[in-house]
């Protein structure tokens, strides 16, 4: 018997589709002109997946008679793909406010990590802490990053650095991966330091020898799903030439890289990015001209990540001249203990105020371009038919409030919809 269609939504004021014709990113000035409808209506399938949109009148026709589970009456609000958030690292115990307090008085990152502080003192706690504990701490943030209208989101290991830990947290994303509404694309990132008593080389020998054969076993069992691989490609963390090592042994075995590289010091992270064909290279506050040229060629993306270069008064990523180059450019929050932002308007907001993105870049890379950055813009990131049904409404008659607004969007994003339900 016909189940019926899933969802309705009705009559919206603008429909933002973000690209149109299939196009798994959009870069080259593509974003300049985003597929907006004006009066429109969308239907989701019984299968959570987008069946029809269009003008509300031509909706109308062909859906009349049908039966809908749920129907949302849009008018006067708008319609947009649900966030992508492609660079978080949601799971550790520890917070740093205090050293909140160190960098306001002047210290920087290096500084603070050096003295023991920063990431290894996060790793210490995350040690400490149990499954349980993490998994809660989790969901309690993936349940703020959907609220802000994030409906994908990278989420990275990486406060473990042991063996053990590194899973306990895998293990973690994998429980909130099948738990939780929120879609979730998960990063092994055990060289995101280096463990204290070990040399980088050391650490990296142990992250090939030993923690990526134990994740390929896992994966074959069905245990645990990881996608992507990182490495944070830094002076007096992972040299190039480890991170070359730790990248290529993830890709051998099927992971999609996506890695942290010239944030803090000029490194080669980008040139070394499109060489191996990442998926996406973050931060790139340093990032050379040259790098920039090899990203666009490779169509290697770049995540840009506004938070972080604010929070760490850093210079700015160069976002105009990627952009001009050609270069895939998405955009990730960074949450992280370190950088306490869960939300992608925020991000957006940053991004075209610090970095000079157009509102239309911005949410091109907040949604299509991030989903790329994941290896998802087949499924993700825009409102095409075929698509999964993730959306958000907000509470205003055109789009670029979401961007215009800095803060307190919870009055702005009135739903939130993962796979054509409401959550
Ligand atoms: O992307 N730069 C490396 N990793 C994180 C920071 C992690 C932390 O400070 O705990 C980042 O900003
Ligand atoms: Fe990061």
């Amino acid at each position: 018997m016909e189940r019926g269609h899933r969802l309705l939504l009705e009559n919206a004021r603008q429909a933002v589709l973000v690209s149109a014709r299939g196009e798994r990113f959009l870069a080259r000035g593509a974003a300049r002109g985003l597929a907006v409808l004006q009066d429109a209506s969308l239907v989701v399938g019984a299968d959570g997946f987008i069946k029809a949109i269009g003008p509300a009148d031509v909706i109308q026709k062909e859906f009349s008679g049908e039966t809908f589970e749920e129907r949302i009456d849009c008018s006067g609000k708008c319609i947009l793909p649900g966030l992508v958030d492609a660079h978080t690292h949601p799971v550790w115990a520890g917070e740093r406010v205090h050293e909140f307090a160190m960098k306001l008085a002047g210290a920087s990152y290096m500084d603070i990590h050096q003295a023991g502080g920063g990431i290894n003192f996060t790793v210490e706690r995350t040690g400490q802490a149990s499954e349980e504990e993490l998994f809660c701490s989790l969901q309690q943030r993936l349940r703020c990053m959907l609220s802000a209208g994030t409906t994908l989101v990278e989420c990275k290991s990486g406060y473990g650095l042991a063996l053990d830990a590194e899973l306990k947290m895998l293990h973690v994303i994998e429980r909130a991966r099948r738990e939780l509404p929120v879609g979730i694309s998960a990063t092994y990132c055990g060289a995101h330091s280096v463990p204290r008593g070990k040399t980088a080389l050391e650490a990296a020998d142990d992250i090939v020898n030993n923690h990526l054969p134990k994740l390929k076993e896992l994966g074959r069992n069905g245990e645990i799903h990881v996608d992507n691989i990182d490495v944070f490609c830094e002076e007096g963390v992972f040299d190039l030439d480890s991170t070359r090592r730790i990248l290529q042994s993830g890709r051998e075995m099927g992971l999609q890289i996506n890695f942290h590289g010239d944030e803090l010091h000029p490194m080669k992270a980008a040139e070394l990015g499109a060489e191996l064909g990442a998926r996406a290279v973050s931060h790139l506050e340093e990032v050379s001209d040259e790098g920039i040229a090899a990203m666009a060629t490779a169509g290697c993306s770049a995540v840009l990540l506004p938070t972080t270069a604010y929070m760490l008064r850093l210079k700015q990523p160069r976002a105009r001249r990627m952009l001009d180059e050609g270069v895939i450019v998405a955009l990730g929050s960074d949450f992280n203990p370190n950088a306490y932002c869960f939300s992608m308007p925020v991000v957006m907001h940053l991004a075209c105020v610090n970095m000079r993105m157009s509102m239309p870049e911005a949410l091109a890379a907040a949604t299509i371009n991030a989903a790329y950055a994941l290896g998802k813009s087949h499924t993700h990131g825009s409102l095409e038919v075929g698509k999964q049904g993730d959306f958000i409404i907000i509470n205003a008659s055109r789009w670029e409030h979401l961007i215009y607004q800095f803060g307190g969007h919870h009055e702005l994003i009135e739903y939130v919809i993962v796979k054509g339900k409401v959550v």
